[in-house]
Formats: C-alpha cells, structure tokens, sequence
C-alpha cells in the first residue's frame, strides 16, 4: 500500500469514543476505559512501558537456545509481565482458534475441547453458532486461567490450497466478517481478550515469512480488508495480529498504511497491534508503522522492541508519545474487556457439556452436497453397513501447526510428519476420538456394521460388496506452514472410492478435508457429506446427518473448482531483493466471484448445500425502509422440518461491465413441513459499493443494481432492481 493523505475530518469522527464503557461498568466502575488507560500509563515508568510492548514465549520448546518460559507463565505461545502495582495483569497468551491448545504439552496432560475447523463454523451460515464457540473457547481459556487468546483468523480463503484454510472463514468478506466477529465476541464475553488474525492477505504458507501478496489497494479493501472491517465492528477484538508476509512490498507488522491509517485512522481501531510469532524486522520502522507489541520476541531473528526500543526512543527515531500510546493500547482493550477487573481464576470444566457444544456446531456446518436417489438419510434397518476409511473405528481428522488442540480422551491416532524435528509438536496429523464407525453402528443396532481401513483397494471392495450401504471416509490433512500441493485425494483415495462405487451403488463419501477438494469420481457416487474437520463430536455429528437425526444445515462457505485449470494462476516472481512476489490477479474477486466473472461452472459453488425437504419461494420484492432490504416468502414443501439458507446477492451494477456476484446478505431458517414464513434480507451497503482509494471512500454509483435471490451463488430464484442515487460512505468509523 502506498502512504496516503491523512483525512483529519474523518479522523474526528472516529474519536468519537466511549462506546465500550458500559463492558467496564460490569466491573464496577464507571470510568471509561480510555480514561482508566489514560490514567494507569500516567503512571508508568519508562520500563513498565517497555516491558508491556515486548512479550515473551510462554511455551517450553524443547530446543538448547530457547529460553524456558517464566515461572509466571501458565504455558502456552506467549506471555508478557504485567504491572501489577498498577493492577495491570500479566497476559497468558494461548493459540485458541479451535480450541485452547497446549503446544509441546507444556502444561503436562492438560487438553481441551476441539470445535469443529473455521470453515465447518462459516459453514454454518449462523453468527449465533459462531458465538457459541467462541464463548465456549473463552469458557474453557478462563477455566485455565488465560486471558489473551490467539483466535479470531479472519483471512479468506484466497487460495484453494492454502495450509490453513481450515483455520478460515471462508472466501468472502461478508460471511467471513460476520463469522469471525461473532466467535471473537464468544470469547470476549468471558471478560478475555482475543486477538483478530492474520492481518492481513495470509492467504498461502508457502514462502510466508518474505513473499509479497500483491494487488490493487481498492481490491484490498473490498476483500481481504472488508473482512477483517466486518468482524473488527462486531467482535470487537481486544488485539489484532500482525501477519508475517508482505503487501504490495511491504511487511505487514511495518505496514504504516495498513495498521495506521487504514486500521487505527479510518477505521478507528483503539486497541493494539501485536506481532505475529517472528513477524517483527525492524524496531523504529515497526514502531513508527503502528506496531504495538512484538509478541514472544526470542522468536524475532533478534529483538526489536525492549531494549532496542529504549535506545530508539533516546536517539530520537522514535518518540515517548509512540511508545506512550502503545502501552495506552494495550491498556484499554484489557479494561476495555474485563481483564483487569475479572481476572480469570482456574475452575474445573464440563468436558462433556462442551463436546456437545461443538456437536452442535458440527450439526450446523457439515454440508451435504450430493443425494441421489434419497439415499440420505439413511434407515436404521438396514441389514449391512460397510464403513471404509480414513481412520473411521477411531475418530475424525483435525487441521495441524498452532491451532491443534490436545483433545479429551487423547490422540485417537496421531501421525509425526517429521519426529525428529523439535517442532515435531506441530508437524502431526492427529484424529480426534469421536469414532464415527462407533456413532453409526449405535445408530443402527440391527445392522452388521464392517469396518475396512481402506489401504487395500481390493479388501475394500470385497466389503463394499457386502453390504447394502457403503460409507468411505475421505481424507485430506492439513496444516499450518505446508500448501497442498494440488487438489485431488491423498493416498490414492480417488481409485479407492471409484472402486467402492462401482462394487455398490450405494456409496456415500464422507469428505474430511481441509478445504475445497476434486471429485473425478462424483457422478459414481451415491451421497456426498463434506464433513471439514468436525471436531470433537464430528464422528456422532456425521452419524446423526447420515441418518436424518437432524437436517443437513450446512452451506458451503467456499467454492470447490471442478479442477484446477479453474483457478486463477499463480506466477510465483521474485522482487529486486530476490524475495517472491505472489500476484493475486483476481483482485476482490475471490472464489466465486471469480469464477461468475469468467462464466465458469464449479462442481460445487459458494453457498450451495442441500437439505432433506424442499422449499418455495415467492413475493420476492424490494423492501421498503430506510435500510434497503429484499423481502419475500419461504415455505416448506417437503416432509420433513429443514434448513432453508435463502442468500442475497448482487447481480450486476452499473459500475460493473462484466458478470458480478457478491454476496449482500443472508437468512437461516428451520421450518416445519407446510411452515411458511416472510423474511427480509438487509443489505450491507459495502458490497453494492466500490472503493475509491483516490479519495479513500465507498462510492455507491447511481443507477440500476440487479439483485439475485438464490439458494448459492449460481443457483438463481428470481431477481429485483432497484435505482439507487449516487452516494459516498465513509472508508470506516463505528469501530470503537
Ligand atoms: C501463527 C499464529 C499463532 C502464533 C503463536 C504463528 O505461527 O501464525 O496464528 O497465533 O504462531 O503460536
């Protein structure tokens, strides 16, 4: 991004503060935070200043030159020392994306609840779900005495062979926002601060410590940035990451335009910047771009804040207002949030009543994406089963690196990509021990439920024939710092099913991926159930799917291509310093967005996911009120009470020459059979606007907009218009 003019008119507004006061009087007090921040930093010294913005690992790993963590910390990625004659806590910092994680079991035994992977929660199409995750997450890190948790990703799925898609919302901004807002608001509301991540355009791990992600600044803002805008507005997150690549030249922790003017200035971000774990290069061009904290700095090639700090701070490169404000920062998101005044204290957790939680996630987010001839659900008299695959006598895969969670119960099976490594810890694949042979062989007493581990085509076979019913279990394991390599199956899974398809014509795949995956095998097959990773429950989630326990509500929340030619192409250059340059030349148009802009078909597009009834849907016209809306009816034809997932979406506007699709809003239902029910759809103005980085504003152009009513991002129930006038939002504000 290049620097830009600063907007003092806009910046006012933004100083508009105070709106999280009322967090604060909870705690007994009346103050505001920024006030209460204002106050404590007054009182610091110099050195209580430094040592608040300079953090500290607070994981044991085991390797000679790395210092062990302070007595202090509870043990997780980071920690930093508080003031505490001031009252200012320390902050225990843990990775809690999907689950309190304990990285080389520093806090010996201790696991925790996995959640289902981000994209099965974006999946769910539902902020109230989202919450209940991240609130659960919170539950258990406060349980553990932490009170800072690395969560909240809000990258989208940019690039469909990204390692860590799991770990993200999805590939548009308004479903990622909303997403990612509402399950940092969950951990918040346990008085704990989370963290939004990676900011921003961590799209790829390949080359993620120096490649440059490029692209237009207007693109930028109206993808990747409205993401992190959306959910920054709802989640309100204590502090927002860092990312370890480059934009458009420059790192994202050194990013002036990126963290000063277009996150704490336009959007008037008040909490602070912390750095990703090794992102930090420098100390005074960090510290004059926005940069607030540099977390666990032993990681750093070496440290910049701290001492080097001090001594920028006494040549004059940086000055005693900048590191005043750093500190001020930090200070009011954690009384902004609760830490000071209810420091979490260690209380025992309900383990089981979590499982459920992240049961019912995994019933909102599994997606169904293919049932011929009503083989879902499936009877529970059937004679035979045969269950292939994938590790299914046992449990369901997770995503690796930082995210992974010790789960109750203990590894049901785990994989060390690299065991002699001493970060082994996050190069494992492990699978969760909710057993889905288990779940349906409970689910389905009277039958003979075979179980084949699916490593011999033939024995595979030999079982599918068997039985009346054949489920494989698909598998496609992630993890954070490794790209998959391309699309298709692992492990020759893609003869395997083909081959299961054709001994039994009743072959369900169930998909636990990491992402969008090919399916050369899809007109073979019977059923299809992306099942993501489904965390801790997935195995009995996936059976009460299977056999129409509940109705398949989930929705996908990312594209799947039907091969890769369909996919924007990546060039990888090098820069003048010989460091790589990944142009994504889709711009905003990520995923399906794409894929409309160059008219092609996917296998399965954004928001597509079946149920087990139908719906009708008619009176679809525009709304009247000052907020524009879409109105129309839904109503269950079917026989049975299901999901209906009705999306908005622009269709084409006048700034637009090209085909255009973007998502504008949605509605969740559950309706009995023969329910009906009128529902409204808001619009977010964002997404029938176009940003002008000439003059930093949204820009809505007058004429004709064409929206679209469907049930995916191609599947079209009727279209309305409307002629909207010329009109400027401003780039941000509202966030504080
Ligand atoms: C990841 C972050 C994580 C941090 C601390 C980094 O490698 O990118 O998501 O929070 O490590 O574990």
């Amino acid at each position: 991004m290049g620097s830009r003019r600063l907007l003092p008119f806009r910046r006012a507004a933004a100083l508009t503060i105070g709106v999280l006061c009322t967090a604060t009087q909870a705690g007994g007090t009346t103050v505001s935070p920024d006030v209460r921040a204002r106050e404590t930093v007054a009182k610091m010294t110099l050195d209580e200043k430094l040592s608040l913005v300079r953090g500290e690992l607070g994981m044991a790993v085991p390797m000679p030159r790395v210092p062990k963590p302070s007595p202090s910390a509870i043990g997780s990625a980071g920690y930093v020392p508080g003031v505490p004659r001031l009252g200012i806590p320390a902050l225990q910092e843990t990775d809690a994306e999907l689950g309190v994680t304990n990285p080389f079991n520093t806090r010996p035994g201790d696991v925790a609840t996995a959640l289902p992977s981000m994209l099965a929660i974006a999946a769910s199409w539902d902020g109230d779900i989202a919450f209940a995750g991240g609130a659960m997450i919170g539950g258990e890190a406060r349980a553990k005495g932490f009170n800072m948790l690395l969560a909240g990703a809000a990258n989208l799925v940019r690039e469909p062979r990204g390692g860590r898609n799991f770990e993200y919302p999805g590939e548009d901004p308004l479903l990622a926002g909303v997403i990612a807002g509402e399950s940092i608001r969950g951990i918040q509301s346990n008085r704990i601060g989370s963290t939004i991540k990676h900011f921003a355009v961590n799209s790829q791990e390949t080359d993620r410590d120096y490649m440059s992600a490029d692209m237009p600044e207007a693109a930028l803002r109206e993808s990747d940035l409205l993401a992190f805008q959306i959910a920054i507005e709802r989640g309100r997150p204590a502090s927002v990451m860092c990312a370890y690549n480059r934009i458009n030249g420059v790192p994202a922790c050194e990013d002036r335009a990126l963290l000063s003017d277009v996150l704490k200035r336009d959007w008037g971000y008040p909490g602070w910047v912390m750095s990703d774990w090794g992102a930090v290069r420098s100390t005074v061009a960090s510290a004059l771009a926005g940069l607030d904290q540099e977390s666990a700095a032993v990681v750093d090639k070496q440290p910049f804040f701290g001492g080097p700090l001090a001594a920028a701070l006494a040549r004059g490169d940086v000055s005693q207002a900048r590191i005043d404000n750093m500190a001020y920062r930090i200070v009011r998101s954690l009384y902004a949030i609760g830490v000071v005044d209810s420091p979490p204290r260690p209380i025992r957790i309900d383990y089981d009543t979590n499982r459920r939680i992240a049961g019912n996630v995994a019933d909102q987010g599994l997606v169904l994406l293919r049932n011929q001839r009503r083989t879902l659900p499936l009877d529970a008299t059937l004679r035979s089963i045969a269950v292939i695959g994938s590790h299914a006598d046992k449990g369901v895969l997770t995503g690796g690196g930082s995210s992974l969670v010790r789960p109750v119960g203990g590894d049901a099976v785990e994989i060390k990509l690299d065991p002699a490594s001493p970060l082994s810890d996050y190069m494992r694949i492990v699978y969760l021990p909710s057993s889905p042979l288990a779940a349906i062989r409970a689910r389905a007493p009277a039958a003979r439920v075979a179980f084949d581990p699916g490593t011999d085509i033939a024995a595979a076979v030999r079982a599918a024939r068997q039985a009346d019913v054949a489920i494989v279990f698909a598998h496609q394991p992630m993890l954070e710092t490794m790209d998959a390599q391309h699309l298709s199956l692992p492990d020759s899974q893609d003869d395997l099913i083909r081959a299961v398809a054709a001994a039994n014509r009743r072959t369900i795949v169930v998909l636990e991926t990491g992402g969008a995956v090919t399916m050369p095998w899809i007109d073979d097959v019977a059923a299809v159930l992306a099942a993501w990773y489904p965390g801790a429950d997935g195995g009995a989630a996936i059976a009460r799917i299977l056999f129409g326990d509940i109705d398949p509500a989930g929705r996908l929340p990312i594209t799947f291509p039907r091969n890769e030619a369909q996919l924007p192409v990546r060039n990888s250059e090098l820069d003048n310093t010989g460091q790589p340059i990944v142009r994504y030349v889709e711009g905003a148009d990520v995923g399906y967005r794409w894929f409309v802009g160059r008219r092609q078909v996917p296998l399965y597009p954004f928001g597509f996911g079946m149920s087990y009834t139908r719906f009708a849907y008619d009176q679809v016209r525009m709304g009247r009120g000052k907020v524009a809306a879409v109105s129309f009816r839904v109503r269950n034809i079917g026989e049975r009470s299901g999901y209906a997932v009705p999306q908005l979406y622009l269709a084409n506007s006048p700034s637009c020459r090209s085909p255009i699709r973007r998502l504008l809003g949605w509605k969740k239902l559950y309706l009995k059979p023969g329910e009906r029910r009128h529902i409204s759809i808001p619009i977010e103005p964002r997404l029938l606007a176009d940003f002008d980085s000439s003059t930093d504003q949204w820009r809505i152009g007058a004429g004709r907009y064409d929206l679209m009513l469907a049930t995916s991002a191609i599947d079209e129930l009727a279209r309305v218009s409307t002629t909207l006038p010329f009109e400027l939002l401003p780039a941000g504000e509202g966030i504080n």
